[in-house]
């Protein structure tokens, strides 16, 4: 992963720029980074805020041999290799909330989006975008989501009198790929299980009271446990269990 870089000043989406390499045949585990994105996507068709040099705005083109199932196995992974890239290369200790949210005390500093080519029931490519906060400021998110988000910035300041000018992206950058070449060779080698043993010690879902939004439907449960295709399990208050596939709901902690 990462042996061919793209980089940019500015692209509207570095998963739409991603996309085009895939189509045209790049191969696995090409990187694409952009300082800026001027319409940056989010999960559930939700822009995505991507300030200029503030930000890691990335996407990685992979190519697993593995069907339509897995899919959601390798975004939790993706999460896995951002926290534990967090950590390694900043000691900073972040959750996951399901399915692959970047948490830091509740806000959300990190968010991956999965997008997928398939052809004859099997992935021709994937596409992980990956979009990291890095250096804004408080009043650089805009007003709607200034509760919710969160920088590595913000919080080495607030949390470790830290401040952000000591740290690169770059080197943030290279240990995410490498973590992230590290838990793909994990799932390469069939080894599901260690991968969602590892999702667990950073999650901050499992246990808690969970709204769960799906289209129209709304409801609340107790999020039990993930299974091995990393779906979330969900206890109803009547006892009844639903198993959450993460594609079109949104969860939020209670
Ligand atoms: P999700 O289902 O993706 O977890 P959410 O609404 O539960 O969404 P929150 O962390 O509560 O997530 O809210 C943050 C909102 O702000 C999300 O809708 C997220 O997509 C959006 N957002 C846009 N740009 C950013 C950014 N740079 N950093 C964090 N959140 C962002
Ligand atoms: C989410 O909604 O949590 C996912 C956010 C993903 C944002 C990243 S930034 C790099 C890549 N390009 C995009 O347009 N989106 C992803």
């Amino acid at each position: 992963i990462g042996k061919s870089v793209h980089c940019f000043s500015e692209v509207d989406s570095t998963n739409n720029y991603a996309k085009t390499l895939a189509q045209k045949g790049c191969d696995d585990g090409t990187v694409v980074l952009a300082e800026r994105q001027t319409q940056g996507r989010g999960r559930l068709g939700r822009s995505w805020d991507s300030t200029d040099k503030k930000g890691i705005w990335m996407s990685i083109v992979l190519r697993p041999a593995v069907g339509l199932e897995d899919v959601q196995i390798i975004t939790l992974a993706a999460s896995v290799a951002v926290a534990s890239a967090l950590k390694k290369a900043m000691d900073v200790n972040a959750g996951i909330k399901w399915p692959n949210d970047i948490v830091l005390d509740g806000k959300k500093v990190c968010g991956i989006l999965t997008e997928m080519s398939m052809e004859m029931e099997r992935v021709n490519y994937l596409v992980l975008g990956i979009g990291m906060n890095f250096s804004q400021q408080e009043s650089e998110f805009p007003k709607e989501i200034r509760d919710r988000a969160t920088s590595l910035g913000i919080y080495l300041k607030e949390k470790h009198g830290l401040d952000i000018s000591g740290f690169r992206r770059s080197h943030l950058v290279k240990t995410i790929l490498s973590e992230l070449e590290e838990v793909y060779d994990t799932i390469k080698e069939g080894k599901v299980g260690v991968i969602i043993e590892e999702w667990k010690k950073y999650s901050v879902t499992l246990g808690k009271e969970v709204l769960i939004n799906y289209k129209e439907e709304q409801y609340i449960g107790t999020a039990q446990d993930i299974d091995q295709n990393g779906r979330l399990i969900v206890r109803l208050s009547d006892g009844t269990v639903r198993e959450v596939l993460s594609g079109e709901v949104s969860v939020r902690g209670l």
